[in-house]
């Protein structure tokens, strides 16, 4: 697999979408591949569904994967299951899918990937100050990238808005749930926005998940400060980011090691100058 391509598996509720990206352009260098997600979703029954994914593109060695998950992921483990089984709680999915797939991964949260993506090549692409993403979905994922550094695990989804976790008014699902149509939806959504702008000040507002694509009929409605535009990538966001976030972390390790290396040659030229000065003494 070439040099400039990355995988991106996004494991949603309903499916668990993988495909390689062009990391220079962010797009997919082959058709997206879809499994059904397993019910239940278990662990194992997730792990095995991704690593057939993976295989499906028949990495090298070499090739970064990255991995979206919708929860929180603090250094490769599981942390919240907001919408997923609970048995998730807890479960290091870095090693998971390392044992299922051969292959090491790098894991990260849903919208953070999207998030990624969409500063990589979307509709934030390049963008300075703080961004603020949020993906309307089953849940309402969140994500913040300041200067071009994400800030992980942002879940703002569930801010507590007039005594309610605000995933269950403003997602996607809340609007179908309570059979609103978009003049009964965009208060909820006015509400949460202007809440999340009170308390972050975001420089932009991108707004993602399915939903994005009617994004005509409500944010031309929403009045908020900061510019709210539409995720470009819309349902690929999650892949292309998990596949960006993989390359760069890959990117920050090989330079890691490099330094490491850079180093220990330097100690070893000393003590060898050391030996040298020792054994003209003696
Ligand atoms: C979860 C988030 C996730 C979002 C979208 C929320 O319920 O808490 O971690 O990003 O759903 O999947």
């Amino acid at each position: 697999m070439s040099k400039n391509i990355a995988i991106g598996v996004d494991i949603g509720g309903s499916g668990i979408k993988a495909a390689p990206v062009n990391l220079k352009n962010g797009k997919f260098t082959d058709e997206r591949y879809r499994i059904p997600t397993p019910q239940p979703a278990t662990p194992e029954a997730v792990g095995k569904t991704v690593a057939k994914c993976i295989s499906r593109f028949e990495p090298s060695r070499k090739t970064p994967i990255g991995v979206a998950f919708p929860g929180v992921i603090q250094h490769g483990v599981v942390k919240t299951a907001a919408n997923v089984d609970d048995s998730w709680i807890g479960v290091n999915l870095r090693e998971l899918i390392r044992d299922y797939a051969g292959h090491d991964v790098h894991v990260l949260n849903d919208a953070d990937a999207a998030g990624f993506g969409e500063y990589r090549y979307g509709a934030a692409h390049g963008q300075d100050g703080s961004i603020f993403l949020a993906t309307l979905g089953t849940g309402v994922g969140t994500a913040m990238i300041v200067d071009g550094t994400l800030v992980p695990n942002l879940e703002l989804g569930h801010l507590e808005i007039d005594g309610h976790d605000a995933e269950d008014y403003a997602a996607e699902s809340a609007r179908a749930r309570h059979d609103l149509d978009w003049d009964g939806w965009i208060p909820h959504l006015q509400r949460y926005f202007s809440e999340v702008e009170r308390l972050f000040w975001p420089d932009m507002i991108i707004v993602g998940g399915g939903v994005s694509k009617s994004s005509h009929m409500f944010l031309p409605r929403l009045t908020l400060r900061a510019p709210i535009i539409p995720a470009e990538l819309l349902n690929g966001a999650g892949i292309v980011g998990a596949a960006a976030a993989a390359h760069a972390e890959c990117a920050k390790e090989k330079a890691r090691a490099k330094e490491q290396a850079k180093q220990a040659e330097k100690q070893a030229k000393k003590a060898a100058k050391r030996g040298a000065k020792g054994s003209t003494k003696d």
